[in-house]
């Protein structure tokens, strides 16, 4: 199959959160089963790529409602990987560093900029002579590219390409106000509460949704989830009416990255067989966030973005409890919300050599953390799918979280004295709920040493590989190309 894949972040060269991780190790999968891969990223400013690499010949013009723009477009291989990614160089909406948001909030032209995103990916194959079977898109910065397709390429060449819209996550949906539409080029028809529009705005997700082929989402029950209203954010009637081709498919982890026994990133690596380089990587650990260096005492680690969405105010609010009613130390990777960043470095204040924060964005960190961790912390008020929980369970690190989305369908719930199990699951989102299952954790690690080796065992010993997914997409990929040809 001919596959493009639209995309704001793409990992190892760009990323905010988890969505960069599966565009990367998703296109590096169904590449590597033979289809012909092809990825569209904006190069952003300090975008890694190889500066001897030379732009196409001839620019890109890309073609917008009231004029043509122009992007440099750089080819390149994804790294490991037979996907190849074009990044799109257009200055005056990519050259800054951020993705979505600078220092102080969301960029003004998100609309503009996405806008661009969108429908360069559509000229860029006729540019290339090119044309995709399918064009996944990833959230609401590539939700216009399926409006696109049904309207103005209808009866053009890509007209003939199904769509795949995947929600990484409701929550952002990409408003902007009505004049955007005049900007894309789009007929004025597409704009009403059955497509486009929202609230007297223009939603992007909404119409990404509504005019894809099919609708994927990363796990099961968070596709459950968005059809009512409190996951669904607005948009979940939308979702029930479309839920004939809406689809969960649980996110899976690229093991060449992240697997503890061949990870470059860690000072010491370790397998099933031979843990002693745990032990190492927790001294590491310990070391790098300036805990006391302790070899008995358990270490719950968080490695995340600090947002509403991860519910880590809960834990802020425990912390000082935590620290005198538990012998345990906090170590906490994580950026995003000043006020939750300030509450965590006063912790570490309060509490040094047993609570440490990391307030910044460090990608060798995020791989020290789950290897030298006992526990990994996730009290996430929703969760579309999550990563961070299975890196931690793939490097021995028992995860307690929230039972909500994708933590639901990928957590095993720890049995006391059976030894069954992956982690620690809770139900409310309350700091008491998280402060008992944290105590819970605690008293496994050190009143049941077997049950607390044994759980650490099943996560290491599973397989969170790409395998079954990549298949799972292939099928919703054929049924989209034959939905779209029927229709
Ligand atoms: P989300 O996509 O909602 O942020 P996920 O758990 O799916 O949550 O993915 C988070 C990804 O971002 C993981 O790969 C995690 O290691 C990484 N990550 C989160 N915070 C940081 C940070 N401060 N530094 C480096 N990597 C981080
Ligand atoms: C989103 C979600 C996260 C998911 C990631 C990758 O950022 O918040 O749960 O794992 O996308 O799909």
């Amino acid at each position: 199959l001919k596959v493009l894949m639209v995309a704001p972040e793409l990992a190892p060269l760009i990323k905010v959160g988890g969505l960069a991780d599966v565009v990367g190790a998703l296109s590096k999968a169904l590449a590597a089963k033979g289809h012909d891969v092809r990825i569209v990223i904006p190069k952003y400013a300090g975008l890694r790529h190889d500066e001897t690499e030379q732009p196409l010949d001839q620019p890109l013009v890309v073609h917008l409602g009231d004029h043509e723009a122009y992007a440099r477009v750089w080819e390149m291989p994804l790294p490991e990987s037979r996907a190849t990614c074009y990044l799109l160089e257009h200055d005056e909406f990519f050259n800054r560093a951020s993705v979505y948001t600078g220092p102080s909030g969301n960029e003004k032209d998100n609309g503009r900029r996405f806008t661009f995103l969108s429908r360069a990916a559509i000229d860029l194959c006729y540019h290339l002579d090119w044309m995709p079977d399918v064009v996944h898109c990833h959230d609401w910065a590539t939700g216009l590219v399926p409006v696109y397709l049904n309207t103005n390429e209808r009866d053009a060449p890509m007209g003939c390409a199904a769509s795949l819209m995947t929600v990484h996550n409701m929550q952002h949906q990409g408003w902007f106000p009505p004049d955007l539409m005049a900007y894309a080029g789009l007929p004025a028809s597409v704009y009403r509460p059955d497509g486009l529009e929202s609230g007297g705005e223009l939603n992007m997700l909404k119409g990404g949704i509504y005019h894809s082929t099919k609708i994927t989402t990363v796990s099961p029950t968070y596709a459950k989830e968005i059809q009512a209203p409190d996951g669904g954010c607005g948009l979940h009637d939308l979702l029930r009416y479309r839920a004939g081709d809406l689809i969960g498919v649980i996110n899976g982890v690229d093991y060449s990255e992240w697997d503890p026994g061949t990870d470059k990133l860690l000072p010491h690596n370790y397998s099933l067989k031979d843990m002693s380089g745990k032990a190492a990587c927790k001294q590491a650990l310990q070391e790098a966030f300036s805990l006391k260096v302790d070899p008995h005492v358990p270490v719950f680690t968080v490695v995340s973005r600090l947002v509403d969405q991860k519910g880590l105010d809960l834990l802020a609010a425990i912390g000082d409890r935590l620290m005198q009613t538990m012998q345990i130390q906090i170590a906490i990777l994580g950026t995003g919300d000043p006020a939750l960043e300030h509450l965590f470095r006063d912790l570490a204040a309060r509490h040094p050599g047993r609570f440490a924060a990391y307030t910044g964005f460090n990608n060798q960190l995020a791989h020290l953390v789950p290897a030298g961790a006992d526990f990994l912390l996730m009290p996430s008020r929703f969760e579309p799918c999550g990563l961070s929980q299975l890196y931690s369970m793939i490097y021995g690190a028992p995860p307690v979280v929230r039972a909500t989305g994708g933590l639901i369908d990928t957590v095993e719930q720890y049995i006391e004295g059976e030894g069954k199990g992956t982690g620690f699951l809770f139900h409310d989102a309350t700091p008491d709920a998280l402060y008992d299952t944290i105590g819970w954790a605690c008293s496994t690690y050190y009143d049941r040493p077997d049950d607390f080796r044994q759980l650490q065992l099943n996560g290491m010993s599973r397989n969170y590989g790409w395998d079954e997914s990549a298949a799972k997409y292939e099928q919703i990929y054929r049924w989209a190309i034959e939905a779209r040809l029927g229709g």
